[in-house]
């Protein structure tokens, strides 16, 4: 597929996980990259092996949470192409902690990683987007942002702050030819939750999920470039779910039980016990 061909892209958090595995969909699909991300060595290591492959990818250096560093970046690469025709935010994070006692500090950093962060590339892209009249923003939310949890308050309320921002903004720019939509992804294995959680908690989200497995960064790349590209052309203020079917149940993956967890052990074909 060439989907993308002689587009211009920017992907934030575009070194690893479900950036990452954007950047490659995107540069395969033909367009010209820039993956920006706080990890410069692994973005650049990512845009080597691309381009030695005849690819046109770029590493961008930025902390999102650095504003001027942020925006400057975000400029260098829309002045480089003189435009823009695709933004895709994934850069953002987590933290846990009871509303009744969360730091204020990790309540604010978590709104300026996922959600000032979405707001400012929107910004800086959208004026060029309205220059040639067309252009598709993608911002990455979560099912989290769907519902509540104990101890996530934060990050759920700031990923359901992304997924209002995209609904506004695809109404503010609808008539300028700009679409805005949101991926609500499930449990996907990205390196920061192989790198974070223990093997006990995949055994759970592999439980919670109707396929039996979490997701894979590639995958939700597919159903992110598919918003981004023009098959979605007139798909806008969306919040795609892409989850593996975890919010198709009211149950909480504990409530599954034994024989649930027997079956999707006797069909890995592992012993049961
Ligand atoms: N993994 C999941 O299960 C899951 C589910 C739903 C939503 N998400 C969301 O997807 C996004 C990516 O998650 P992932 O699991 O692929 O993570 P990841 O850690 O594998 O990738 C995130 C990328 O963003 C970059 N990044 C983080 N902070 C940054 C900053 N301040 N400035 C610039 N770059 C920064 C990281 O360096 C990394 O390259 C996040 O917004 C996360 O909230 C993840």
């Amino acid at each position: 597929m060439t989907r993308f061909q002689d587009k211009i892209a920017i992907v934030s958090g575009g070194a690893d996980g479900m950036g990452a595995a954007c950047v490659r969909r995107l540069a395969a699909e033909g367009a010209t990259v820039y993956a920006l991300d706080v990890k410069f060595d692994t973005a650049c290591e990512l845009a080597d092996e691309l381009s030695a492959a005849g690819a046109r990818v770029t590493a961008l250096q930025a902390d999102v949470l650095d504003e001027a560093q942020f925006r400057s970046a975000l400029r260098a690469a829309v002045r480089a192409e003189s435009r823009v025709d695709v933004l895709i935010n994934v850069a953002g994070g987590s933290a846990a902690g009871m509303i009744a006692d969360i730091d204020l500090g990790v309540w604010d950093r978590l709104y300026e990683l996922n959600v000032r962060s979405t707001l400012i590339a929107c910004q800086e892209a959208i004026p060029a987007m309205r220059l040639r009249g067309s252009g598709s923003i993608v911002n990455m939310a979560s099912i989290s942002g769907l519902r509540g949890d104990p101890g996530w308050a934060a990050y759920n309320s700031a990923k359901a702050a992304i997924i209002s921002l995209t609904q506004s903004l695809a109404w503010e720019e609808g008539l300028n030819g700009i679409r805005v939509n949101a991926i609500c992804p499930g449990p996907v294995a990205s390196q920061r939750m192989l790198a974070t959680l223990p093997p006990e908690a995949f055994a759970k989200y592999d439980e919670a999920c109707a396929l039996g497995r979490m997701g894979r960064a590639e995958e939700l790349a597919e159903a992110i470039l598919f918003l981004a590209s023009d098959q979605a052309s007139f798909v806008t203020g969306a919040s795609l779910v892409a989850d593996g079917g975890l919010t198709a149940s009211t149950a909480q993956p504990t409530d599954f039980g034994e024989v649930r967890r027997a079956e999707l052990a006797r069909r890995r074909g592992q012993a049961v016990g």
